[in-house]
């Protein structure tokens, strides 16, 4: 058996979101955000649990700070909270909200670990989904007053940014499918608010620029290979559209200042009203970003048919074994997409910015939770990282999903994902064995056997 040793500079961490761990829903002076609405609607969440308390991570910064330093993790992820830092209409920012994350990024740095935000994880503020959340053009220019206020309130200390989270998750599963804040249902729109989102991160990526030139920023997008089930042409062709819908939307825009040619065909014939765009909006998506963050879980496999208009195709996990989502397993697929984005994107410095699994992880009488499923899952995808790297993409980290069990949107506290294991009745912590194994990559700097 083979070693797999990174570069000497790769970056390896944990990533979290604000809603997902925070709680203090009303705390601190922070507003309503899309997510406290949403979860408040009977039968939206499947366990009927909200983000009210999630773990606490609010009042309990620092005992999970202190667990990232026992733990060995040198990079953290985490998200801002939108309505904490502008909880009203009234343009005036919320100090205690700033404060937290001021303190927050203070006790990473004193504990050795580098911070990495993320301006939006999908809690937008609701007086501004009131206005219209991505659907109004305006929605961008509160994005950079926002994004103004943390750039100044923690751009001295704070290197890495990433403006946006997995627009389309937001845009489609919030605009279309429904099924995520803030709930509607309407393809044209989602269409609209993943605009309005790429106008909104170009414009972060400029006010970034024009206030500090000293960090990196860049957008992260969930990357989600698309293969066809079977060989047969209506197959490829499904495939094609599913990759042009969730991937190339996104990323031609950024990368090739367009959106892709085929699916706005598609969309036209389906009699879908394209996204509305003035002269300059391309040339502002385009804007150069420091890095790509990918957000790799595995690949779906795409047969044509059905009746889900206006796509018309369904997708399966293929012979691949699952983890307790559903989601096929399949390391290959994370080489593949490196390497493609690496060839098709002019080279961009990437890091994967969330890879992990849920699994029903249980507390032994010992109290330990022997996650083997979870680690045999890392240790793929970090080979499948490392071969990437081999073939010349230029990978510099890997941030594993997530920190610790968390509220994971629509389907609430079931699966769970974290390296920590969360006692949701007394709010304890335990580091898995899947965190103790991890600390030993990140000390080894790769796998060795
Ligand atoms: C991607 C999202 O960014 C994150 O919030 C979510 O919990 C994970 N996928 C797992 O579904």
């Amino acid at each position: 058996m083979r070693d797999y040793i990174f570069p000497g500079d790769f970056r390896w961490g944990a990533a979290t979101a604000s809603y997902q761990i925070e709680g203090a829903a009303r705390e601190g002076g922070k507003g309503e955000s899309i997510w406290d609405r949403f979860t408040h609607i009977p039968g939206r969440i499947q366990d009927d649990t909200t983000g009210d308390v999630a773990c606490d991570h609010y009042h309990r910064y620092r005992e999970d700070v202190r667990l990232m330093r026992e733990m060995g993790i040198q990079n953290y992820r985490f998200s801002i909270s939108w309505p904490r830092i502008f909880p009203d209409a009234s343009g005036r920012a919320n100090e205690e909200g700033l404060r937290f994350y001021s303190d927050l990024v203070d006790a990473l740095l004193e504990n050795g670990i580098r911070p990495m935000v993320t301006l939006y994880h999908w809690d937008m503020p609701q007086w501004l989904q009131n206005l219209g959340g991505w659907l109004n053009r305006k929605s961008a220019d509160y994005f950079v007053q926002y994004c103004e206020a943390v750039f100044s309130g923690l751009g001295d200390r704070v290197l890495s940014w990433i403006t946006l989270n997995e627009p389309w998750v937001c845009a489609f599963n919030g605009y279309y499918a429904g099924d995520f804040a803030p709930g509607i249902r309407d393809f044209s729109s989602a269409l609209q608010a993943a605009h309005n989102m790429l106008r909104a991160h170009g414009m972060a990526v400029r006010t970034y620029r024009k206030l500090h030139g000293n960090g990196e920023i860049g957008i992260t997008l969930n990357l989600c290979p698309r293969e066809p089930a079977t060989d047969n042409a209506a197959d490829q062709e499904a495939a094609l559209r599913n990759d042009g819908y969730a991937n190339r939307w996104f990323l031609d825009p950024l990368f090739k200042g367009c959106y892709p040619e085929d699916m706005m065909r598609y969309y036209q014939d389906m009699g879908l009203t394209l996204p509305d765009m003035e002269p300059m909006d391309m040339e502002l998506i385009r804007e150069p970003v420091d890095f790509l963050g990918v957000n790799y879980y595995y690949i779906e496999f795409t047969r044509a048919g059905g009746d889900n208009w206006p796509l018309y195709f369904t997708t399966t996990a293929g012979d691949y074994s699952v983890t307790e989502y559903g989601w096929p397993i399949v390391e290959r697929g994370l080489t593949e997409l490196l390497v493609h984005l690496d060839r098709e994107y002019k080279h961009p410095k990437i890091y994967v910015t969330e890879n992990g699994a849920s699994f029903l992880d249980v507390v032994n009488v010992k109290g330990e939770v022997l996650d083997d499923c979870r680690i045999d899952y890392l240790e793929r995808h970090i080979m499948a990282c490392w071969d990437a790297v081999r073939q010349g993409v230029n990978l510099k980290g890997y941030y594993v999903w997530t920190l610790i069990d968390d509220f994971e949107w629509n389907t609430g506290f079931r699966n769970k994902f974290g390296l920590i294991y969360l006692d949701r009745r007394t709010g304890g912590r335990i580091v898995k064995k899947s965190g103790y194994w991890y600390r030993k990559i990140m000390e080894q700097n790769g796998i060795v056997n």
